[in-house]
């Protein structure tokens, strides 16, 4: 997308934001929030915007309005657009910088599989007097690695495999010297004694990579967060095989790893001055006579042996070995994990909000914070004693599924098991298997199918915008 700022606008289809009061001078348009609707005035097409009232606006109904604002200029075959800049009582530039977020997120397209392609928008034009060029292509940077995040998470499972993620991780490494990319192939893992990641991925001809990104942009601070993202790029359960209507859009069980590709690639073209690791743990857990089994003891990086009660409980497998292996090596200052990592996590907050369960007040409060500004929501769960004591095993160390009945606090007890390999340093687990794939209509900036959750929340977080 191709991103300007104007004082007033040059191109002829316009989007203006009016509340309830504004729209009185509308013909037939009551500027209920998130409607919208076109008029034309001469040469110009004016596509109204509606945020309701104005006392009760927030950024994330501008966002909304303003995806669906350009929804319906594509569909009017306008290649560009004026984003006349909303204004909200607060008379900050969050308002600019939020319409600006839901017109670049919600004009995304995936038609890389149908031959007639969609009709797309090309540029946007911000009419603001408060935001800058810098600050909106800055913007406009960020909103395209949600993007690519959604492209990779769509995609095929054959195209997007372990291979693949390494592939765009060494991509990364060529474009900026600020980031330097270490790859562990299967050989290597298994040498070096990961066990856990090794098993997950062993059933398959895809097989496992471990991909570490190291981004340095302030070689005077020893800060450095580490993000890991989970990478298991087609789910199909393994010897516990998953079943019809929960196995069909198991190529979306990399968007952890998705996510920190994607954070990852918004630091190396924004270039700001933090440290950050990029960790993604990337197999494909395929049923086949090679697979690992229920009830096989395996040994972790970190020594632990584990027995596999369920071969479908993988994502917290592939995560423990480098979660070991990233503290081992790199010892960051703190950790954020990205995981589709339980069905349950839907059944407990749906699709729009994600679970964060944190050994860190602090980290889990200023994660919070951070989701309601940019529309990416958490919320916090526990994690006591209790849900760590069930994960006894009777042969092993550690169990990889609790013992607890069925389905019972299933979000908790895996990120229970991933705490069993995290030292002692602030650690967030975000499950995101409710929000990163959107199986209902599009909500807004937030698409039908992957979504890109957590890119925005976390680059935000990580580099903190003072806002
Ligand atoms: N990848 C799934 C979780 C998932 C479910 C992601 C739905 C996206 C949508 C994960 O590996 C899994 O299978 N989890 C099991 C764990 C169980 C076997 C303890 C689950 O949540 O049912
Ligand atoms: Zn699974
Ligand atoms: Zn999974």
């Amino acid at each position: 997308m191709n991103v300007t700022v104007s004082k007033a606008p040059k191109t002829t289809t316009h989007i203006l934001f009016v509340d309830t009061n504004e729209a009185i001078n509308i013909a037939d348009f009551e500027g209920k929030k998130e409607t919208v609707a076109v008029r034309y005035e001469g040469d110009k097409t004016l596509i109204y915007a509606g945020m309701g009232d104005k006392r009760s606006c927030s950024l994330s109904i501008i966002r909304g309005v303003a995806a669906k604002a350009v929804k319906t200029a594509a569909g009017l075959k306008r290649t560009k657009v004026a984003l006349l800049e909303p204004t909200l009582p607060e008379g900050d530039d969050t308002a600019t910088r939020a319409c600006l977020e839901g017109a670049i997120l919600g004009s995304y397209i995936f038609d890389k599989y149908r031959s007639e392609k969609s009709d797309r928008l090309k540029s946007i034009e911000v009419v603001s007097t408060r935001m800058k060029r810098t600050e909106a292509q800055a913007i406009a940077q960020v909103c395209e690695c949600v993007g690519y995040v959604r492209d990779l998470v769509n995609d095929n499972a054959s195209v997007v495999n372990p291979q693949y993620l390494a592939k765009e991780a060494r991509k990364l490494s060529r474009s900026s010297k600020r980031i330097a990319t270490t790859i562990l192939d299967e050989k290597e893992l298994r040498d070096k004694g990961l066990g856990l990641l090794s098993a997950v991925g062993q059933g398959s001809p895809y097989p496992p990579r471990l991909i570490i990104m190291e981004y340095r942009g302030n070689a005077r601070n020893k800060e450095t967060s580490a993000i890991v993202g989970k990478g298991i790029t087609f789910d199909s359960g393994g010897q516990d095989l998953k079943a019809r209507g929960h196995i069909e859009t198991m190529r979306t069980d990399m968007a952890g790893a998705g996510a920190v590709l994607g954070i990852m690639k918004a630091l190396t073209l924004l270039q700001p001055s933090v440290n950050v690791i990029g960790v993604v743990t990337a197999a494909h857990n395929a049923i086949d006579g090679t697979s690992y089994f229920p009830g096989d003891i395996y040994r972790a990086y970190n020594g632990k042996t584990v027995e596999i009660a369920n071969t479908d409980a993988e994502g917290r497998l592939a995560l423990a070995d480098a979660l070991s292996y990233l503290q081992k090596h790199y010892k960051p200052s703190k950790i954020i994990d990205l995981a589709t990592l339980t069905g349950g996590v839907l059944s407990a907050l749906g699709s729009t909000v994600a679970a964060v369960i944190s050994n860190s007040d602090a980290l889990a409060d200023s994660l919070f914070a951070v989701g309601e500004r940019t529309g990416e929501r958490l919320w916090r769960l526990p994690l006591y004693e209790e849900h760590s004591d069930s994960l006894k095993s009777e042969f092993a160390d550690l169990r990889n599924t609790s013992t607890f009945k069925r389905g019972h606090a299933s979000t908790i007890t895996a990120a229970a098991f991933i705490k069993e390999f995290i030292g002692d340093l602030p650690w967030a687990h975000l499950d995101i298997a409710g929000t990163a794939f959107n199986q209902g209509e599009a909500r807004g900036e937030i698409p039908k199918n992957a979504t890109g959750f957590g890119v925005r929340l976390v680059y935000e977080y990580l580099v903190g915008s003072g806002r």
